[in-house]
């Protein structure tokens, strides 16, 4: 067992001993500050809060029940009731050995494994994707990952906007202006064009409005060649949003569009309207306020001039048409009833975040019990910012198309590969500007707290200093020419950690087990983002102070050598769990 996790079921067992009827499961011990120790665990101080006890005294109890004199030096109680622990130097040692032997890298599985559904990407069909999908995409992909490498049962779920009133805009479209040769040559670009120009014939024109309608009304009522078009719109989306994944080297277990859930909508609105949750107004059906949370709290209330008036989720159009929401909820029976998930996780732009906690309030009301076993998380996320402080846009004021992006990371890439790595054979110049390229835009993506609006900007990304993936990626491209060099091959190999600098590389290798139980829990992909950050600053010191081809002896060259390669596995996994490739040379 790693140590980490040690002291946290020692931990456990001595809180269960002092007070039984705690959530010992959820006293956890984190990475905390060299100064004051290896590991720290904060949890006693709102066990206390909670019982009213004095957390100083619960922390003094819990120590004088717990024994983990075989993995840290002496515990220590801090400040209003931390609890210090530094791991012995034998333990660090046993535990880099094993590694080294292949026993683990690090993290364990997950003790009990969750199934959790991730919903994410859900681009819409006939429209281009845009720079803002690479945040849903790409946080969604690392998500995905990491619970995947904790052992979790994950099933990604790409719900594809396939359905909805635009699709009567477009057929008409489709019927009369359609440009054959404009559709071979960029389907989603013309799409988009019979979108536009029937938009504003409708605004300028009532009566092509109802054509639209007329249209729309013919879809949902299984019009044969309606059907046949739209199914081929989807088609054509599909290719290009396939794309772009396989470019990102993003994969789904599923993606069930919108459509795929029109079975059920009706059957939908009419339980909500037998349970009561839904009611008739004004000709629609929503979900209103229940009272049952003050007004600041209630999703279904907003404040209009210190007013507050009702905001309800619309379940059903005056026309019969159902709403985005009437589909979510249908999405999660379907979900429940086909895979149990403990865990809905929506990794969906914060401006939705108005519409996910009236999805979840009107769940917990529809299917009470469900809702006490399976938890609906929104995982939110800011905009990405242009250089002038505005939304990131084209020269031209356009929306900026991934594909697009993609192109130019890769050619600014290798831009910087060619001057850098002249020598090399053009085949491995493109693919390390491949790599180098769309590692650069995932991790700028992924670095920032993701509720925070980034600015984009390629200078900074592309960077070889500071960080970023191309930092990243020399580090460890730089950890393979040691080996290269040595043309050795290291076997349990015997640690032995003198310098200070072998010893704190050695504490925050560990650390990369917590770092990704730290992800998983709070769903932030960027923990991983500067842990690795770390990782390559803490190796470099490292590498600068300690001779590792030139050491004095043989033993600790090999010792120094185990590091060396356990780092670059570290990074390697590291930066696979965030999606991004890695190149031997760079
Ligand atoms: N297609 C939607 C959009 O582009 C996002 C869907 C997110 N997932 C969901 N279950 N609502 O806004």
């Amino acid at each position: 067992m790693l140590p980490h996790k040690q002291i946290e079921s020692a931990l456990q067992a001595a809180v269960h001993t002092v007070l039984s009827d705690a959530d010992a499961a959820s006293v956890l011990v984190r990475p905390c500050d060299p100064k004051f120790g290896d590991y720290q665990s904060n949890a006693l101080m709102s066990l206390a809060k909670t019982r009213k006890l004095n957390p100083r005294q619960l922390a003094s109890d819990v120590v004088a029940n717990l024994d983990v004199s075989k993995i840290c030096e002496k515990v220590v109680i801090a400040g209003a009731g931390f609890l210090n622990f530094r791991l012995k130097n034998s333990l660090l040692t046993q535990t880099l050995e094993a590694a080294a032997r292949g026993e683990h890298l690090f993290f364990v599985k997950a003790a009990s494994p969750k199934t959790i559904v991730i919903d994410f990407s859900s681009p819409n069909v006939a429209k281009p994707m845009h720079v803002g999908h690479i945040r849903s995409t790409g946080i969604g992909d690392a998500l995905q990952r990491t619970l995947r490498l904790l052992g979790h049962r994950v099933i990604s779920d790409n719900h594809i906007g396939d359905w909805g009133t635009q699709f009567g805009k477009l057929l008409l479209g489709w019927k009369n202006i359609l440009d054959c040769a404009a559709i071979e040559r960029d389907a989603i670009a013309e799409l988009e064009r019979l979108y536009k120009v029937i938009n504003a014939e409708c605004d300028a024109n009532p009566a092509r409005l109802e054509e639209a309608k007329s249209e729309l009304v013919k879809l949902q009522a299984g019009d044969v060649e309606n059907v046949a078009i739209w199914k081929e719109m989807i088609a054509l989306s599909q290719k290009q949003f396939d794309e772009i994944y396989g470019r990102l080297g993003v994969k789904f277990d599923h993606a069930l569009g919108e459509s795929f859930y029109n079975p059920w909508l009706g059957e939908v609105v009419n339980d909500l309207l037998a349970k009561k949750i839904a009611r008739e107004s004004e000709g629609a059906v929503g979900v209103f306020s229940d009272g049952s949370q003050p007004p600041k709290e209630d999703p279904f209330l907003v404040n209009r001039d210190g007013e507050w008036i009702a905001d309800p989720a619309l379940v059903r159009k005056s026309d019969g048409g159902f709403n985005y929401t009437t589909t979510d909820l249908a999405t999660i029976d379907y979900r429940l009833k086909t895979w149990s998930p403990q865990e809905i996780i929506y990794v969906v732009d914060d401006r939705q975040s108005g519409h996910f906690k009236k999805l979840f309030a009107t769940f917990a009301r529809w299917k009470p019990d469900a809702a006490k076993t399976t938890k609906l998380i929104h995982v939110g996320f800011g905009k990405i910012m242009g250089e002038d402080g505005k939304p990131f846009k084209t020269r031209s004021g356009d929306t900026v198309k991934l594909g697009d992006l993609l192109d130019e990371a890769l050619e600014r890439a290798y831009k910087t590969v060619c001057e850098k790595s002249a020598e090399l054979p053009a085949a491995q110049q493109h693919e390390i500007a491949r790599v180098v390229g769309l590692g650069a835009v995932k991790y700028a993506d992924l670095l920032p707290n993701r509720q925070s609006d980034y600015i984009f900007s390629w200078d900074k990304m592309l960077a070889l200093q500071g960080n970023t993936a191309p930092y990243l990626l020399y580090a460890y491209a730089r950890i393979k020419s040691i080996f290269r060099k040595a043309e050795v091959k290291i076997q349990n190999a015997e640690i032995k950690l003198v310098a200070p600098e072998e010893i704190t590389l050695a504490n925050h290798l560990l650390n990369f087990g917590i770092t990704l139980e730290a992800v998983a829990e709070e769903l932030r992909p960027n923990y991983l983002c500067n842990y690795l950050f770390e990782l390559a600053g803490k190796f470099t010191s490292f590498y600068e102070n300690c001779p590792v081809l030139k050491a004095d002896d043989a033993a600790t060259r090999d010792s120094r050598l185990a590091l060396c390669d356990l780092t670059a596995r570290v990074l390697k996994q590291g930066l696979e769990t965030l999606g991004i490739e890695t190149v031997e040379q760079m």
